[in-house]
């Protein structure tokens, strides 16, 4: 519950004009910590740093909220772009998209132009061999998400197009149960919206109990698995789960935050699991910043006092 409190008031406060312009001015220096960098090259070298320790990348170009058509396409423009900078680099491409980012709910020629969009970038990925993973956004979003993983599914297979699942939400046991015939490859979230009680889960508690009986059920599905979560316990478990149930460590990752617990990152690879790290990167840094920073007291004391060291 504290948690909650604490993750409505930060995220309030950020949604200040004033905050938000203060923050967007003076807290770059400590944003990087989460952001692979503001263009293509900053966020390459990252990736192939993070390859130099055995760990994977989820491309993820930030920018949200964004309004007109031509800028959505635009968007997904620019995603291509990260989608053929991965694959220049010598790397398959892997890459998360928002579909609010490139048009979902935007009508264009009788067509939702997110699932357009979405469409060309798993076109390009696919043709590398690459994977495109459709963020879950706030559970107004939902519905439509999981009915157009399912048309995509239908027109790439599950190799190279999945979506995520938040155990805050009550309706995610159900919803995966429902993917159930597509085998899909799933990440599962804990969930960073700003949600109300009516749809998730208030009480940590029940978030990470949920996760559990989501990721378990998933895993013995035999379909791919994404235990997305820097919580030690909860790796832990499933670690442990698998060994029980003789499921190879090649039917699931660990994934992990750029920036968060760099020493599990490691430590994981070390054990021999499959490790990718989500890697954002762009300009339009601040709403996944304050996400971030919503997660976790010490990490606005942390932007708090680099932004006041001068
Ligand atoms: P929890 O919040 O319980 O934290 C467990 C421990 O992890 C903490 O005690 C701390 O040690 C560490 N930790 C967690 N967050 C930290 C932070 N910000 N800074 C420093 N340490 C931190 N959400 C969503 O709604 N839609 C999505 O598509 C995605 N996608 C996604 C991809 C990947 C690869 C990850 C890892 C996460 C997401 N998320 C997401 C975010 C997710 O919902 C959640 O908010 C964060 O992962 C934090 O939850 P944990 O599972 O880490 O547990």
């Amino acid at each position: 519950m504290i948690d909650q409190l604490y993750r409505k008031a930060i995220l309030t406060v950020a949604e200040r004009d004033s905050v938000e312009k203060l923050l967007r001015a003076r807290a770059w220096p400590v944003a990087q910590r989460f952001v692979a960098g503001e263009d293509i090259p900053s966020a390459v070298q990252a990736m192939k740093d993070l390859q130099a320790d055995g760990i994977s990348s989820n491309m993820d170009l930030l920018g949200e909220f964004i309004e007109s058509a031509e800028d959505c396409t635009r968007f997904a423009d620019n995603v291509l772009g990260v989608v053929e900078a991965m694959q220049g680099a010598g790397i398959t491409p892997y890459v998360s998209i928002k579909l609010s980012s490139v048009g979902q709910g935007k009508d264009e020629d009788g067509q939702d132009l997110g699932l357009k969009n979405a469409r060309r970038i798993i076109t390009k990925a696919k043709e590398y061999g690459g994977f495109v993973c459709l963020d879950m956004e706030d559970h107004p979003r939902v519905d439509q998400t999981l009915a157009q993983l399912r048309t995509l599914i239908g027109e790439f297979g599950h190799g190279h197009v999945g979506t995520v699942l938040q155990s805050y939400l009550y309706r995610s046991l159900k919803d995966r149960e429902g993917l159930d015939d597509l085998k899909p490859n799933l990440r599962f979230v804990k969930g960073a919206y700003l949600e109300p009680e009516s749809v998730a889960y208030p009480d940590k508690a029940d978030v990470d109990a949920n996760y559990r009986r989501l990721v378990y059920q998933h895993l013995k599905s035999g379909a791919y698995t994404n235990v997305a979560t820097h919580d030690e316990r909860l790796i832990e478990d499933v670690k442990r789960f698998v060994l029980a149930h003789g499921i190879g460590k090649d039917g699931f990752e660990f994934q992990l935050l750029y920036g968060i617990r760099r020493d599990l990152q490691k430590q994981l690879v070390k054990d021999g699991y499959r490790v990718r790290v989500y890697l954002p990167y762009g300009r339009d840094w601040y709403p996944y910043f304050s996400r971030r920073i919503a997660e976790r007291p010490s990490n606005a004391l942390f932007v708090l006092q680099g932004m006041f060291k001068g």
